[in-house]
């Protein structure tokens, strides 16, 4: 039973690339100054109290680093991780298993930690609390509680929607860390640490230019990276450089300030059928055929962040800058 719930993340489009390129000790993570440091502090106390870190809530758009950190939590603490996503358990005899499986120390991650059952979530908060597990045996009519001493363990927990907690469960972790987009200098520090790793050089201003374009978020960059560097293969060129990284970007649609097609389809409906907004975000979804919550978490976040979105109380609303930046006059 425990192989089908404890399994890798790493559920990217290539991933055994994915995996070369993922920074494993928190001195290669770049940038999100603050999570880090103060990671690095209480990873430090707890080794020098010997005792488990207090649970770990990270949270923030996808692509930016939650997964990575996590293993790097369990790598800076000396212990091994075990992992599990949210939907996958579905009994709760599967989160006792995973629960009993660990060691002092160990770090259980648990990713999209929000869409775990709500009376899974229940067996969690003695376990978080006073490590134990409180669980039913037997079968009805003769079924006795048991309590079931659990090792000292830090949970780690992922999401993309802090608010879809329930309090009870995020009262319960010691440490709350908001993942950030990424400036352009971190995206290229991360760019040019990959084209290390995977061999293939980039010029400081090709590295630059994908990292304008990777929606402030390592994931895409890397993404994009794999593509420019088939461009530039097939170029017969040994290294990427500013020129191929543009044409290979403007192959993918992927535009100066690394908006996509969705990105774009979704400011062009609220500014062609919605008149500007404000507009609901159920009409938005229908109109454009994306998911309310693929919506809220992949592509509102980076359109608010630079000021291309607005959410007001009875919708959202394009900006003047979208105006600009899609070429459309504002009426
Ligand atoms: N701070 C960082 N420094 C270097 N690379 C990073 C960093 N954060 C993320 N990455 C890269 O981006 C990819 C996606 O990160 P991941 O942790 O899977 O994001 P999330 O779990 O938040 O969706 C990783 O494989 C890793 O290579
Ligand atoms: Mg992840």
């Amino acid at each position: 039973m425990e192989e089908n719930i404890i399994r890798n993340i790493t559920i990217d489009d290539d991933n055994t690339l994915d995996n070369t390129i993922r920074p494993e000790t928190i001195d290669e993570y770049v940038g999100q100054t603050d999570v880090k440091e103060n990671i690095r502090v209480f990873v430090s106390a707890a080794k020098m109290r010997k005792e488990s870190l207090d649970h770990v809530l990270l949270y923030g758009p996808p692509g930016l680093g939650k997964t990575t950190l996590a293993y790097i939590i369990a790598h800076e603490l000396g212990t091994n991780i075990k992992t599990a996503s949210g939907p996958s358990i579905e009994k709760s005899g599967d989160l006792a298993a995973i629960l009993s499986s660990l060691e002092p120390g160990d770090v259980l991650f648990i990713d999209e930690i929000h869409r775990m059952p709500r009376y899974i979530e229940e067996i969690l908060y003695p376990a978080m609390e006073d490590f134990s597990l409180d669980i039913i045996v037997g079968s009805e009519g003769n079924s006795r509680n048991i309590k079931i001493d659990l090792p000292p363990f830090t949970l780690v927990g992922a999401t993309t929607r802090a608010g879809d907690l329930s309090s009870p469960l995020r009262d319960r972790f010691g440490i709350v860390s908001k993942l950030q987009f990424y400036t352009i200098e971190e995206l290229t520090d991360i760019i040019k640490r990959t084209s290390r790793v995977l061999d293939m050089p980039i010029t400081n201003e090709a590295a630059i230019e994908l990292a304008t374009r990777s929606r402030g978020t390592p994931r895409i960059a890397n993404r994009l990276f794999k593509r420019v560097r088939d461009f530039a293969m097939v170029d017969k060129s040994n290294e990427i450089t500013k020129t191929i990284t543009k044409k290979a970007l403007d192959r993918l649609k992927v535009d100066k300030i690394g908006l996509d097609n969705t990105d774009r389809e979704l400011l062009l409906a609220i500014i062609n059928r919605f008149n500007g907004g404000p507009v609901g975000i159920d009409a938005l979804s229908s109109s454009i055929g994306e998911e309310v919550t693929t919506i809220e978490d992949v592509y509102e976040p980076y359109l608010l962040q630079i000021g291309l979105l607005k959410r007001t109380s009875r919708g959202r609303v394009a900006t003047d800058k979208a105006y600009e930046v899609l070429g459309i006059e504002k009426q």
